[in-house]
C-alpha cells in the first residue's frame, strides 16, 4: 500500500495535470491569442488566495468519436468561489485549451454546481466564457446541459447578481446564458457573440460578413446593445467586473454596500447655476451635472456606446449607491427612441431588483417621431420604460433640469409614477409639448388668417413659454415637491436618499406582470 507522502504526490501530481488544461502547447497557443487561461482569469478576478476550486477531477462521459481515449480533467471549465474585496462570488471560467471550451454534459453539470450554490448562499455569480459552443461529440446532451443553465440564468435573474465576461468565441446556444445576465463585458478584437455565425449567414442571405462585424465587442455595445462595456483587453475587462461588483448587493435580500465617504455632504457645486444654456435649443452634457453631484465625481457609466441620448450607470451619494438615468441633451437632444427606452428600462428593473435607489436627471423633448419608431414598435419600448419606473419600489428621486415634455415627462419618473421626491431647477420647462408645436396646433387655422402669420405665431409662443415653459404650474399642483437651486441638488439628493432609506413599497401579490416585451 502506498505511503500517506506517496498519495500526497499522486494528489499533486493530478492537481498540477488539471491546471495545464488542453496542456502547454495550447496554452500558448492561448496566449499568443493576447487571451489569459481560464485559470489565470479566475486569478486576476479574486482577492488573492481566495479561490477554492470544485470538481478539479471532473471527466467527461462521452464515447463517441474517439472522446473515449480523449479526456481532461477539468474538462473544459474551472468552476468555484472566492472573494472580490472580501465579499463572497462564485465564478466559472471556460477552458479554450480543451475541446475549444465546449459544452459537455459534465462541463454543464459544474456550471450548475456553482450556480446552484450561489442561489443557497445568495452571493454574485460570474462566467467567464470563451467557448466553441456545444461539443458537437455530444449532441443532444450538450443542448440539455445549455438547457440547464439557461434555466438556473432565469432562475437566479433578480436574486443574485449576474455578470458575463466574455473574452473569446460564444456562439450558438451559448449566446444565451450570458444575455439572461444582468451585464456582459466584451473584450475588443477577441471576443465575439452571435447565434449563428459568418459561413450560415452567407448560406442564408448570401451576406459577406466577418465574426468581428457580425458580433464583435463593438457591433454589440454600439448597435444591438447586447453587451454593457467594451474593454480594450482582459486584465480592464476583469477589473471592471471587481469595480462593478462594489455597487452591488450581494442578493435581492440585501442593501447595496455603504463605502467611507470623503466628499462632503454639504458640497455646493457652483457651477451647476450656469450650466442651462440661455436658449433652449442649445445642448449641453448632462455628464457635467452627474459628475458635478456624485461622490468624487466617480461614475460607472453602463452602455456608454449604446444609444448616447439616455445615460445609465452606478454612482454613489455620501457612500451609498444609486443607479443612475439621465436624458443626454447632447446626443439627439435627449430624444426617448426605442434604444434608450429599451436600455434605461432594464437598468431601472437591476437596480429595482437589487434595491438600489434611482436618481433621474431630466431634459427630455419627448419621443423620437417618424415611421422608423413607429413601425419598430416605440409604443411598446417606451411603455417598457414607464412600465419599469411605474413598478419600481426603490427610492426614486428626480430632477428635471430643463425639458421634461409630453409623454416623456410622464415616462422619466414622474410623481404619478411614484416618484419619491420630484425636484426641479428654475430652468425646468413642463408642458405637454414644445411652445413651437402647440401653437402649431391650438393656433394652425388662426395664424393662417392673421395679417402678419409670423408676428401672430411668435407672440402665441411667448404667451405660451411665459405659461408653461416654467416648473411653477406642476409645483403648484404638488407634482413638483420643489424647486431647487442647481448647486444645492448634491445635497438635497443625499438628504432624500436618507430620508428614504427606510423606504417601504410593495406592488399587488400577482404572478408576474406582463411587461411589453
Ligand atoms: C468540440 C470543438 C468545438 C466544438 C472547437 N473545438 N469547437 N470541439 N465541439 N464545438 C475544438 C477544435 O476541434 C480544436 O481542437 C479546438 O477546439 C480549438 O479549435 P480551433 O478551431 O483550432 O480554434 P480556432 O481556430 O480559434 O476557432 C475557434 C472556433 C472554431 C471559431 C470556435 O473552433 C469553431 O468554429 N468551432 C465550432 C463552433 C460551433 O459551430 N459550435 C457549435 C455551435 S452549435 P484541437 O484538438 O485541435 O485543439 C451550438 C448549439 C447549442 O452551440 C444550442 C444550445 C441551445
Amino acid at each position: 500500500m502506498d505511503s500517506i507522502e506517496e498519495k500526497l504526490l499522486e494528489l499533486l501530481k493530478k492537481r498540477e495535470q488539471a491546471k495545464l488544461g488542453g496542456g502547454q502547447k495550447r496554452i500558448d497557443k492561448q496566449h499568443e491569442k493576447g487571451k489569459f487561461t481560464a485559470r489565470e482569469r479566475i486569478d486576476l478576478l479574486l482577492d488573492d488566495g481566495s479561490f477554492e476550486e470544485f470538481d478539479m477531477f471532473v471527466t467527461h462521459r462521452c464515447k463517441e468519436f474517439g472522446l473515449e481515449r480523449l479526456s481532461y480533467p477539468s474538462d473544459g471549465v474551472v468552476t468555484g468561489y472566492g472573494t472580490i474585496d472580501g465579499r463572497l462570488v462564485y465564478v466559472f471560467s471556460q477552458d479554450f485549451t480543451v475541446f475549444g471550451g465546449s459544452l459537455s454534459e459534465t462541463f454543464a453539470k459544474k456550471i450548475c454546481k456553482v450556480m446552484d450554490m450561489a442561489a443557497k448562499n445568495g452571493a454574485p455569480l460570474i462566467g467567464l466564457n470563451d467557448s466553441g459552443g456545444a461539443r458537437i461529440q455530444e449532441g443532444v446532451l450538450s443542448l440539455a446541459g445549455y438547457a440547464d443553465i439557461f434555466l438556473r440564468n432565469v432562475m437566479l435573474s433578480g436574486v443574485v447578481p449576474q455578470i458575463s465576461g466574455v473574452f473569446g468565441p460564444c456562439a450558438g446556444g451559448a449566446v444565451y446564458s450570458p444575455a439572461i445576465t444582468d451585464f456582459v463585458i466584451m473584450s475588443k478584437n477577441t471576443s465575439y457573440m452571435f447565434v449563428t455565425g459568418p459561413k450560415v449567414v452567407k448560406t442564408v442571405t448570401n451576406e459577406d460578413v466577418t465574426t468581428e462585424e457580425l458580433g464583435g465587442a463593438m457591433v454589440h455595445n454600439q448597435v444591438s446593445g447586447v453587451s454593457h462595456f467594451a474593454v480594450d483587453d482582459e486584465k480592464e475587462g476583469i477589473s471592471l467586473i471587481r469595480k462593478l461588483i462594489s455597487y452591488l448587493p450581494q442578493n435581492n435580500l440585501e442593501d447595496p454596500p455603504m463605502v467611507a465617504c470623503n466628499d462632503p455632504s454639504e458640497r455646493l457645486e457652483d457651477s451647476l447655476n450656469y450650466i442651462i444654456p440661455d436658449s433652449p435649443s442649445k445642448p449641453y452634457d448632462m455628464k457635467d451635472i452627474i459628475h458635478g453631484v456624485v461622490d468624487n465625481g466617480e461614475f460607472l457609466e453602463v452602455q456608454r456606446l449604446f444609444s448616447p441620448n439616455i445615460i445609465v450607470g452606478f454612482a454613489r451619494f455620501n457612500g451609498r449607491s444609486a443607479g443612475i438615468v439621465a436624458n443626454q441633451p447632447n446626443y439627439l437632444a435627449g430624444v426617448l427612441d426605442i434604444s434608450a427606452s429599451r436600455k434605461a428600462a432594464r437598468f431601472v428593473r437591476f437596480c429595482d431588483a437589487f434595491n438600489i435607489p434611482i436618481v433621474t436627471f431630466v431634459d427630455v423633448p419627448g419621443f423620437l417621431p417618424g415611421t422608423a419608431q413607429e413601425f419598430g414598435a416605440i409604443i411598446s419600448h417606451g411603455a417598457k420604460l414607464l412600465y419599469a419606473y411605474a413598478e419600481a419600489t426603490v427610492p426614486k428621486i428626480t430632477i428635471i433640469t430643463r425639458k421634461a415634455y409630453g409623454g416623456a415627462y410622464d415616462v422619466m419618473s414622474s410623481k404619478h409614477l411614484r416618484g419619491d421626491f420630484n425636484y426641479a431647477w428654475p430652468t425646468a420647462e413642463i408642458a405637454v409639448m414644445g411652445p413651437r408645436g402647440a401653437i402649431e396646433i391650438i393656433y394652425g387655422s388662426e395664424a393662417k388668417a392673421a395679417e402678419n402669420p409670423d408676428e401672430f405665431i411668435k407672440q402665441r409662443e411667448t404667451e405660451y413659454r411665459n405659461k408653461f415653459a416654467n416648473p411653477y404650474v406642476a409645483a403648484q399642483y404638488g407634482f413638483i415637491d420643489d424647486v431647487i437651486e442647481p448647486r444645492n441638488s448634491r445635497f438635497r439628493i443625499i438628504r432624500a436618499l436618507e430620508s428614504l432609506s427606510t423606504k417601504r413599497d410593495t406592488n399587488p401579490p400577482k404572478k408576474h406582470g406582463n411587461i411589453p416585451l
